[in-house]
């Protein structure tokens, strides 16, 4: 489903304990994305560069997760998907793995309060299979907990590839096929994207990809068909409010034109 940004709604309950600055979110007056996926990038660097070990830009990406989530609360934006741990990053040395799996409980711990406090949902896309039991079940009870908040949806990808999803959605489907609760005729991109985990969903407005790589690394290939590209050379940690009013500005300023022409839109 493509869709065209929207201006929400004036701001109802504005985020408790807010710790980013609001008159840098109100300089923000476009059109507000109704989906935001980060591909946080650079976590790594940004601690060698200052002859830390990498497990320290992991854990100082966590507060740029905490300013991200409040910034999208803040201006209205419906989901917010990031990119935390992909399929080919269990490659990575087992040390970083392990660290990495151990920083995402900690979040879950630590976040719980703030994120119901400010009424946001949480979904874990990717293959669970995968995880330890422990932070599988973490994970389900912290989902639960969130469930009935509804003002952001925050969309975490873990173990996740866009090539995993797209073939899995095709299992399912083939599945079904040989129940014979779907005829093959039928399939089409509708039916075939509510069977990606981001089903029902619309489809990513803007995509931010920090520390300047220009790749999509495996990243929800589907669903960025006609998504907005912003790159920012800046390093994951050091994201803030000021570079994600950047990344909208830059956005507002797109001419969305779904195969068209400038005339037509
Ligand atoms: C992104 O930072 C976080 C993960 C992929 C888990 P990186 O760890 O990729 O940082 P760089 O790219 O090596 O600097
Ligand atoms: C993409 O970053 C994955 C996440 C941000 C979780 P990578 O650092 O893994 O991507 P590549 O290897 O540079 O393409
Ligand atoms: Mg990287």
């Amino acid at each position: 489903m493509t869709t065209q940004p929207h201006t929400p709604a004036p701001k109802r309950n504005i985020p408790a304990d807010l710790t980013v600055d609001a008159d840098v979110l109100d300089g923000y007056t476009g059109a507000v994305p109704r989906h935001v996926a980060v591909i946080m990038d650079g976590n790594g660097r940004w601690a060698t560069s200052r002859g830390m070990p990498r497990l320290r830009g992991h854990h100082a990406g966590a507060d740029s997760v905490r300013r991200t989530v409040e910034a999208c609360r803040y201006l209205g934006v419906e989901v917010l998907t990031l990119y935390a741990f992909s399929s080919q990053n269990w490659a990575r040395p087992e040390d970083e793995v392990a660290g990495l799996m151990t920083l995402f409980d900690l979040y879950i711990r630590r976040e719980r309060k703030r994120l119901n406090k400010n009424d946001v949902r949480l979904r874990v896309i990717g293959d669970r299979e995968k995880l330890s039991p422990k932070l599988r079940s973490s994970i389900a009870d912290l989902e639960g907990h969130l469930a009935h908040n509804s003002e952001l949806l925050l969309q975490v990808a873990v173990s996740y590839g866009g090539r995993e999803e797209i073939v899995r959605a095709a299992r399912l489907l083939a599945e079904a096929a040989i129940r014979g609760e779907i005829d093959p005729s039928e399939i089409d991109e509708s039916i075939f994207s509510s069977m990606l985990y981001t089903g029902g969903q619309p489809d990513p407005d803007l995509v931010i990809r920090t520390s300047g790589e220009l790749r999509v690394s495996n990243f929800l290939l589907w669903q960025l068909a006609y998504s907005e590209f912003h790159v920012t050379e800046t390093l994951w940690p050091d994201f803030d409010e000021r570079h994600f009013v950047e990344a909208l500005n830059a956005f507002g300023n797109r001419e969305r034109r779904f195969g068209k022409t400038g005339a037509q839109v």
